[in-house]
């Protein structure tokens, strides 16, 4: 049974990727922080009782930032594989917390490579680091390659350049078996809230049921090459079993606007949005409703509240989200990928988004039926 490490396992890729290697018959160890409320939620579906014999799925404790922490997970697990996904991996909250980012995002895969070289595991262990299309920010080519020049436009870009260097050195110095996957944006219903698509989708569910009016957005117009983190962790795994460690990028070759990303998001619930206006004036407004496609996904009951919106502003700018310094497009050719990993996405932009927004609208028809009153009360004190 092979024995897979993954730091970041409570995040969205780490969610994905423990159940892929579970299937595949591993033994997981997640490192996972301490919190003051339960952080598995992504992963409990996957838990076992530490009373189980021969579990799958074992967590530990741990921080990124805690060399000595991570030197005796490793040595106990003695991981033939190790995927650091860990990482404060917000951008624009990067801004506020650079030092912090430097710490958990650049120094945490030098403190895991030192690990395992200290621990003589060079030969057993292979290291995944989690690189990031975030790397080539100004872009200097379009599309972006393994070969083209990078240029960070953030603390979270410059930590993750020094990780991307520092893999590559501990493979070039020591042989290890260490490689980045330069992945581009990774997408889905467990992606975190406060990304952009998520925050889009969660958002489009709520106006669609009622309970919200209007989202604020920050820049509409930079683009993404947007795909499914179910496909990507495949690719991770994939870059783990090539006899020589080397550097990939991972995506799907396809850019969207955040604009667009509304428009597609409001049209798989047979709303039409309509853009008008520029900059911080810009809004969108409901123009069109196809009556049976949102019957049809969200529900007949709500068809009248949506029908009495058309006409009003469901979308406007608010500069707070813009960011000091942008990533304006980013758009990626993974044909080394393809040709050495075999590696395809299953998932286009328009399956992205059918995903995600299906299961928000599950969750906050969940959400609804709580703040009547539904599953428990949410007054403390009452
Ligand atoms: P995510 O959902 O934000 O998950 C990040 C994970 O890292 C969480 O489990 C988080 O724990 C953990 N973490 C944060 N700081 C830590 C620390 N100091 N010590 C230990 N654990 C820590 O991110 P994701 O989307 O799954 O991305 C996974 C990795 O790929 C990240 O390194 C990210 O930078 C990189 N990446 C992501 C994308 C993308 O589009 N998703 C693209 C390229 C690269 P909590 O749950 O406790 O917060
Ligand atoms: N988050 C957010 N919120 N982004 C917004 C908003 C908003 O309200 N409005 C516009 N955007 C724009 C951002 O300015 C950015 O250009 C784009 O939407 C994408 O933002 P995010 O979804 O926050 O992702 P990101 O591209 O900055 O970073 C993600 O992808 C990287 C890979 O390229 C993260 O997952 C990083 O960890 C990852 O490395």
């Amino acid at each position: 049974m092979k024995v897979a490490l993954i730091t970041g396992i409570t995040g969205q890729d780490g969610a994905y990727l423990s159940e892929y290697l579970i299937k595949k018959g591993y033994e997981v160890h997640g490192i996972k922080r301490r919190s003051s409320l339960f952080n598995t939620d992504r992963i409990d579906h996957l838990y076992q009782d530490p009373h189980v014999q021969d579990r799958s799925l074992i967590l530990h404790y741990g921080d990124l930032t805690d060399s000595m922490n991570l030197t005796r997970i490793i040595e106990e697990v003695q991981p033939d594989e190790i995927y650091n996904l860990a990482a404060m991996s917000h951008v624009k909250v990067s801004f506020d917390t650079p030092e912090y980012t430097a710490n958990a995002d650049g120094l945490g895969v030098l403190r895991i490579l030192e690990a395992v070289r200290l621990l003589r595991l060079v030969e057993k262990t292979r290291i995944y680091q989690a690189s990031t299309s975030e790397l080539y920010g100004l872009v200097q080519e379009v599309p972006q390659r393994e070969t083209t020049p990078f240029y960070p436009r953030s603390p979270y870009a410059a930590a993750k350049l020094y990780a991307y260097w520092i893999t590559v050195n501990y493979r070039e110095a020591y042989g290890m078996h260490a490689s980045n996957g330069i992945l581009f944006n990774h997408e889905s219903p467990l992606r975190g809230e406060t990304f952009v698509t998520r925050k889009v989708t969660r958002a489009v569910a709520r106006i669609a049921l009622g309970m919200y009016t209007k989202m604020f957005m920050g820049n509409l117009s930079s683009r993404r090459d947007w795909g499914h983190a179910k496909d990507y962790v495949r690719a991770m795994y994939a870059i783990l079993q090539q006899e020589k460690p080397s550097d990939y990028v991972i995506a799907t070759g396809v850019m969207t606007t955040i604009r667009d990303f509304i428009r597609k998001a409001f049209g798989e619930i047979g709303i039409k949005v309509d853009f008008k206006g520029k900059c911080t004036e810009e809004v969108a407004i409901v123009t069109a409703m196809d009556k049976i496609r949102f019957g049809e996904t969200v529900g007949e009951e709500y068809i009248q509240g949506m029908e009495k919106r058309i006409g009003e502003e469901v979308v406007g700018v608010d500069p707070q989200y813009f960011r000091p310094t942008e990533v304006e497009m980013l758009i990626g050719d993974a044909s080394k990928a393809r040709e050495q990993l075999g590696w395809e996405p299953k998932y286009g932009i328009d399956a992205l988004i059918k995903d995600m927004m299906e299961s928000d609208l599950l969750l906050m028809k969940k959400d609804a039926y709580i703040k009547k009153g539904g599953y428990r009360a949410l007054n403390y004190f009452e």
